[in-house]
């Protein structure tokens, strides 16, 4: 791989970033300074210093994001602001985008990668994956109201497939879906005639969202969850 596109794809500096360091001495490979960036190194055996930094070769890069309310789950958009803008210098330069997307008002868990086939993998309707929403809603839920959202409803020409609710009382509970249409949670409330005014993701595929992550903070996967998430939200 070019040095360049190394250094671009760990975050570290943009392509004519890495040039204008490499010939003012700055980057060491293996030891030795080099004056170029186009030159190639095996990232998985090559030691590349920047700025006296070890720069440590990540194949993927795993994000947890506790979304806020107001952004869209998007690379970029010419209105909204995006997930994205939530991350640091570095982080925007890695290619990630997110896994699945929220509602621009809907709270909480979103993953953010640059790994295509883990999050197919996690995002296919074949794998099942848990995803589990906190919700609120405006009228009491009925017995009734629960078995039919548990066993499936028709939200416009597509009958949603068996979900499971947890209430709290009559009006907010936990939602767990395997699948994620669009609006899901929303249009199933509105087919039995109620109303979401509240829905924040708590978990995907295992991963939990880290209580001490504060709302608009990310940090990165650890060993655990980048585990569950390359196997599809899944524990081996
Ligand atoms: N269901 C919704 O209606 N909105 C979301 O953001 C997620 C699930």
């Amino acid at each position: 791989m070019r040095l360049d596109k190394f250094l671009s794809n760990m975050g570290k500096a943009t392509r004519s970033e890495s040039s204008r360091l490499a010939r003012s001495g700055k980057i060491l490979v293996n030891g030795s300074i080099v004056k170029k960036a186009d030159i190639h190194i095996d990232p998985e055996k090559d030691t590349v210093v920047v700025n006296g930094i070890n720069v440590l070769y990540k194949k993927y890069a795993y994000i947890m994001l506790n979304k806020p309310e107001g952004y869209v789950s998007a690379t970029d958009d010419v209105r909204e602001k995006t997930v994205l803008d939530l991350l640091g210098d570095e982080e925007r330069r890695l290619g990630l985008f997110p896994c699945g997307r929220l509602d621009k008002n809907t709270l909480g868990l979103v993953i953010l990668t640059n790994d295509g086939d883990s999050a197919h993998k996690c995002l296919s309707p074949k794998h099942h994956v848990d995803k589990i929403y906190k919700f609120e809603c405006k009228l009491p839920l009925t017995d009734e109201n629960v078995a039919s959202l548990e066993k499936g409803v028709d939200i416009g020409g597509y009958f949603t497939k068996p979900c499971k609710i947890k209430l709290y009382d009559s009006t907010s509970g936990e939602i767990t879906l395997t699948e994620g249409k669009y609006h899901q949670i929303k249009r199933m409330l509105e087919a039995v005639d109620n109303k979401i005014t509240y829905l924040e993701r708590l978990s995907f595929g295992g991963i939990v969202l880290d209580s001490n992550l504060e709302r608009g903070k990310w940090r990165y996967l650890n060993e655990n969850e980048e585990a569950l998430f390359v196997n599809g939200g899944k524990s081996e």
